[in-house]
């Protein structure tokens, strides 16, 4: 048996040039019984080799339904610690633990605790974008693809903590009319989006549609065609009769909407900063193909989430999941 180095956060043994890496990540899926769940902001080929491709409230539900021994979470580490907190029974891997998430480091546990303690008699709500040690703190769950409905479903009055997204918070205050708490996190690459590059391109491209995910800042939400989760702008691309849309987030998503609609034309919203390529998230590419053939064929890295900690924030996914099933989400 080798002994395998994770000191880095990923199996790191370079794989031969002459394996294809397609047909062994293919033939490993089936000897083991592993499914591969991707984000729509992977790589392309990350998503073409997935059995389901979705946005975060896709891969949680996927996760709960699914049979497979052996799951495979190609996004970042909050979507495997859910998939674990769903399915503890089961092995759930990702090709590279570094894959965190700005927003939820946003968050830290100790502190969001505290918040939550000098504010008794809230009901808190956490994004999914958080880690399993902040769910313990959190009474639902919400994805940018329920927030909506699921606030709505608490009674007008509730009094209700909102954390982390500061920006989704404001957006869901403006359209329910709540008042909720927010806690004062945000996302680097939702962030960094610029208003003047947008209006420029609306300019030049004058029939487009700007989408926006809700975790972009207000002035970008403030000219936005369709605001929603990456699968809620996915279907907005699709059902439009327009053929062109500016594109305000994570880049990746455009991959399946070139697939979906491949006489569109899609255009990534610019960055402030045009050196950089902060419309990209780091964290999400880090999932690479190498990595992952070596995820599936020495089962590493394992996420783990301690077992107190795993069943209290289970409480607050399986509430979010039930509702959302309610409404038919
Ligand atoms: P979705 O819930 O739309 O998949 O978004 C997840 C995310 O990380 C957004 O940055
Ligand atoms: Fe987190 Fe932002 Fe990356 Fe989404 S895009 S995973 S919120 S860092």
């Amino acid at each position: 048996m080798i002994n395998i180095d994770l000191s880095k956060g990923f199996v790191d043994i370079s794989v031969s040039k002459n394996v294809n890496l397609k047909e062994e990540i293919v033939k490993l899926k089936k000897e083991k019984n592993a499914v591969i769940l991707a984000h729509y902001y992977t790589e392309g080929e990350i998503q073409d080799i997935a059995d389901f491709v979705g946005d975060s409230l896709a891969l949680a539900q996927w996760a709960k339904k699914t049979s497979a021994d052996i799951i495979v979470m190609c996004g970042v580490h909050f979507m495997g610690e859910t998939a674990k907190i769903l399915c503890p029974d089961r092995k759930v891997l990702v090709p590279d633990m570094n894959a965190g998430c700005s927003l939820a480091d946003s968050c830290p546990a100790d502190k969001f605790g505290d918040f939550v303690a000098q504010h008794p008699g809230y009901t808190v709500i956490s994004y999914v974008n958080t880690t399993a040690a902040v769910k313990y703190y959190t009474d639902i769950v919400v994805t940018s693809s329920n927030a909506r409905q699921i606030v709505e479903s608490l009674d007008k009055d509730e009094k209700i903590i909102f954390g982390p997204d500061r920006n989704l918070g404001n957006y869901i205050n403006s359209i329910t009319g709540r008042d909720m708490l927010l806690w004062d996190g945000a996302c680097d690459v939702h962030e960094k989006f610029s208003l003047e590059k947008i209006l420029e391109l609306k300019k030049q491209y004058s029939s487009a549609k700007v989408l926006a995910h809700p975790e972009c800042k207000k002035v970008i939400l403030t000219v936005a065609d369709h605001i929603g989760s990456t699968a809620s702008l996915l279907n907005f691309a699709v059902n439009s009769d327009s053929d062109t849309f500016i594109v305000a987030t994570e880049s990746g998503i455009l991959h399946e909407m070139q697939k979906k609609c491949p006489n569109k034309t899609f255009i990534p919203a610019p960055p402030m900063d045009s050196t950089c390529a902060c419309n990209e998230c780091a964290f999400m590419r880090l999932n690479t193909l190498e990595k992952l053939y070596n995820t599936l064929k020495y089962e590493l890295p394992e996420i783990t989430v301690d077992s107190k900690i795993s069943e209290r924030a289970k409480l607050p996914i399986d509430r979010m999941l039930d509702i959302s099933a309610k409404l038919g989400l």
